[in-house]
């Protein structure tokens, strides 16, 4: 990912949703056999958000999205672009992308998912910034969304204990001036995929009531092999990206590694040098939402004022695949951003009420039209 840049791909919005319902660490200790002091010491995850039976990931994603939106002052009729980076879509088709663009009314959008692990945000953030900096797009909405409680094998210890719900997006906005994301490095080892998988489902081994009895539809994972090789990707990455953009590490203002293990991020963190003070975590409230982690704790540490007009933000991740990848972004946007007046909230929640009568709309035209293309050709024959 070179550095030649037309013009600058700005983060202008960014927005993210948490479930409500909250399962502590002692709520585990009831489920497996673990104990919340295990889980705090080997993993620093306190506790994670489970999402309620009526939510999805797609459903996660809108409303992560429509808080980007809101912070970006976007029209949603104006998004050209929604990527959708998840391990746990709505279904294998259609998109999830595709549902939210329609809750959206992002008439004018494209809209697809993007599967790379947990790495997958950062995969689309850079895909995305880099079609607005050719030119083909002005803007795009990335999301990063898991439901993993759905594919999470609740009667595993050795993975139950890590996974939480949750989602992030972020809106990109063309700019000619300096800064926004400046360069990723996206790296893959499809050798190591044996490592963290969801054996069935796909077309290797359909869903059958054979997989379901043998517990294939749940996250497998090799724990202490994902362990060894995040902590050599994560400095890693790090580094070559800094490098790409032409800075150092000692740079870095702010940096928001995937919150996947505390163990993780202090080894990757101690290798870089990093002050602690610089590195945002969250892990300890939401667990790993794996496409979900970066998002959310970068419009977190935004929401919280961690960055200024022309810091250096450096976000980091590892996943499934084996996928590795890690983005340099240069903060362009003056914080705090002030708050949308009442007229424009009620505005937005006009058009959202609108995309949903006009997709229900277009629903029952595809019926009718469909039903009188029928009737013609019963009276030709
Ligand atoms: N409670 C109590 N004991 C446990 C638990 C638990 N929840 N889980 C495992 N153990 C036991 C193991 O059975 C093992 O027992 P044994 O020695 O008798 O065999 C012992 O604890 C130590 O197991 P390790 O695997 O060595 O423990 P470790 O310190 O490595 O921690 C962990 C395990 C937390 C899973 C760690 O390896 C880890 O975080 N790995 C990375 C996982 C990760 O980040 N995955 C996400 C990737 S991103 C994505 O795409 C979703």
């Amino acid at each position: 990912m070179a550095n030649e840049r037309r013009r600058g791909a700005h983060i202008t919005g960014w927005g993210r949703y948490a479930p409500t319902r909250v399962l502590t660490n002692d709520d585990l200790s009831r489920m497996v056999d673990t104990s919340e002091e295990w889980i705090r010491q080997r993993t620093g995850i306190l506790e994670r958000r489970v999402a309620s039976s009526g939510e999805t990931t797609a459903s996660m994603s809108l409303r992560a999205a429509q808080a980007a939106l809101d912070v970006a002052e976007l029209d949603p009729r104006k998004v050209e672009l929604i990527i959708v980076a998840t391990v746990t879509p709505d279904h294998a088709f259609p998109a999830t992308a595709c549902l939210v663009q329609d809750a959206l009314g992002a008439r004018s959008a494209g809209a697809f998912d993007l599967s790379a692990g947990c790495s997958g945000f950062v995969y689309g953030l850079s895909l995305a910034a880099g079609l607005i900096e050719v030119g083909q797009y002005d803007n795009a909405v990335v999301i990063g969304a898991e439901t993993l409680s759905r594919i999470t094998d609740w009667t595993d210890r050795n993975t139950c204990v890590l996974f939480g719900d949750g989602a992030g997006a972020l809106v990109l906005q063309a700019n000619g001036t300096r800064g926004g994301v400046l360069a990723s490095v996206l790296r893959a080892d499809g050798s190591g995929g044996d490592l963290l998988k969801l054996p069935a489902g796909g077309s290797v081994q359909p869903a059958t009531t054979e997989t379901v009895n043998q517990r294939q539809h749940y996250i497998h994972m090799d724990g202490r092999e994902v362990f060894r090789f995040a902590s050599r990707v994560l400095p890693e990455a790090t580094r070559q990206v800094v490098e790409l953009v032409g800075r150092k590490v000692e740079d870095i203002v702010l940096f928001v590694p995937h919150q996947a293990n505390g163990r993780i991020i202090q080894s990757a963190v101690r290798a870089l040098k990093i002050p602690p003070d610089r590195v945002f975590t969250n892990l300890a409230r939401y667990g790993n939402t794996s496409s979900a982690s970066v998002p959310m704790a970068l419009a977190e540490a935004i929401d919280e004022g961690r960055v200024r007009k022309g810091d250096l933000i450096v976000c980091v991740a590892f996943g499934a695949g084996l996928t590795w990848a890690a983005t340099a972004i240069e903060w362009s946007v003056p914080l705090p951003v002030p708050k949308s007046p009442r007229w424009r909230i009620f505005w937005r929640w006009m058009l959202y009420r609108l995309a949903r009568i006009q997709s229900w709309w277009r629903r029952l035209w595809r019926q009718a039209d469909a039903w009188i293309q029928r009737l013609g050709e019963g009276e030709d024959h």
